[in-house]
């Protein structure tokens, strides 16, 4: 049995009450909103998602990305998502619609064995890959994946900083002059583009930003609207993506620091800006490090406040409560998901 040999029989999607992304990101496109690809590691960020996207009833798409894999395992966290169609209809959404990605799948075997387990959406990420390269391997996938109806991301351009294991000295914008060539000759459902954003909590260095001369804060620089226009014109309705769309709220920065953390200058996306891409042809938009920050903020506050406390319950709780807020806060306030799985 290889790493990714199933035990279980093959299993559909459907049959867990998921769905996959073909419909979700055609009425975004058209509504000028995009759907929340939040990861989930855990119990609590699992709850927490479910807990907002069912109480704001907004579409919403669970990543399961190498870290969570390595961290929870596919199987359980695959079994998990099953458990959280059941959830959010014991929370009174009627019609759940709920999508389970493979975030960064970096192979076919990989990419195949969600697929076969009941994922209903997968990325394959070969953007590292030479241009042909990543072609064939994206179309493979997308062979296998589109017969069993199962939604399929590619991705063209390098995003900054560390992509999973691919790391790059600069993000390489996506080149608007490519993606015809690519998106036609893949096959793939959606496309992953390079714009400006990147992963994790410290999105650019403070050399490429401004500072705020009131708060000393870092102000970043503009995502690349022009290329995302570029791109929109070439694939006019086609579902974009973007990963590394975490804000970095200050709020979590600020209580992080206070409570014995240590995040200088951390700084990530405005939202405002994301919320002009929402508007846009993209139509999902990758949400992990807000939530880690969010969690961790809670949790460090707990232990400052009552150095008492042992019972994980009353730290991972609190954690959960801030998470759903965050969660709230973005399908609402930027991504304007709301109302659209009611
Ligand atoms: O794309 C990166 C995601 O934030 C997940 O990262 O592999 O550390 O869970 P991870
Ligand atoms: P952030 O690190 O900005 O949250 O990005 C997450 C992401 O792109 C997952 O694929
Ligand atoms: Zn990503």
């Amino acid at each position: 049995m290889n790493n990714y040999t199933n035990s279980n029989k093959m299993v559909s999607f459907k049959e867990l009450g998921l769905v996959n992304t073909r419909e979700m990101f055609a009425k975004a496109v058209k509504g000028g909103y995009a759907i929340p690809a939040f990861n989930f590691n855990n119990m609590e960020q699992l709850q927490a998602i479910i807990q907002a996207s069912a109480e704001t009833k907004s579409p919403v798409i669970l990543q399961v990305s190498k870290g969570a894999r390595n961290y929870a395992n596919q199987t359980l966290l695959r079994y998990m998502a099953e458990g959280a169609v059941e959830y959010a209809k014991e929370l009174g959404w009627e019609k759940p619609q709920i999508c389970l990605h493979l975030d960064h799948g970096d192979s076919f075997e990989l990419c195949k064995s969600c697929v076969d387990m009941g994922f209903s959406s997968v990325m394959i990420d070969a953007s590292s890959l030479p241009f042909e390269e990543n072609i064939a391997l994206t179309k493979r996938v997308v062979d296998y994946a589109h017969q069993y109806d199962v939604t399929v991301e590619a991705e063209l351009g390098v995003l900054a900083g560390v992509e999973d294991e691919v790391s790059a000295e600069e993000s390489h914008y996506t080149k608007p002059e490519e993606v015809i060539d690519f998106a036609t000759r893949s096959g793939c459902d959606s496309l992953a583009i390079s714009i400006g954003t990147s992963h994790g909590a410290y999105k650019f260095k403070p050399e490429q930003c401004t500072r705020d001369p009131k708060t000393g804060r870092l102000v970043p620089p503009p995502l690349a609207f022009d290329v995302l226009h570029e791109i929109e014109k070439k694939l006019p309705g086609f579902p974009i993506v973007l990963h590394g769309s975490s804000s970095v709220p200050q709020e979590y920065v600020d209580i992080i620091n206070a409570n014995g953390g240590k995040l200088p200058d951390a700084v990530g996306i405005p939202e405002e800006q994301l919320r002009e891409a929402a508007k846009s042809a993209v139509c999902k938009i990758n949400i992990d490090s807000d939530s880690r920050l969010a969690m961790t903020a809670a949790v460090r506050k707990v232990f400052a406040d009552k150095p008492g406390e042992f019972d994980p319950r009353k730290y991972l709780g609190p954690a959960r409560d801030e998470m759903k807020k965050l969660y709230e806060h973005k399908i609402v306030n930027v991504l304007g998901s709301d109302g659209k799985a009611a």
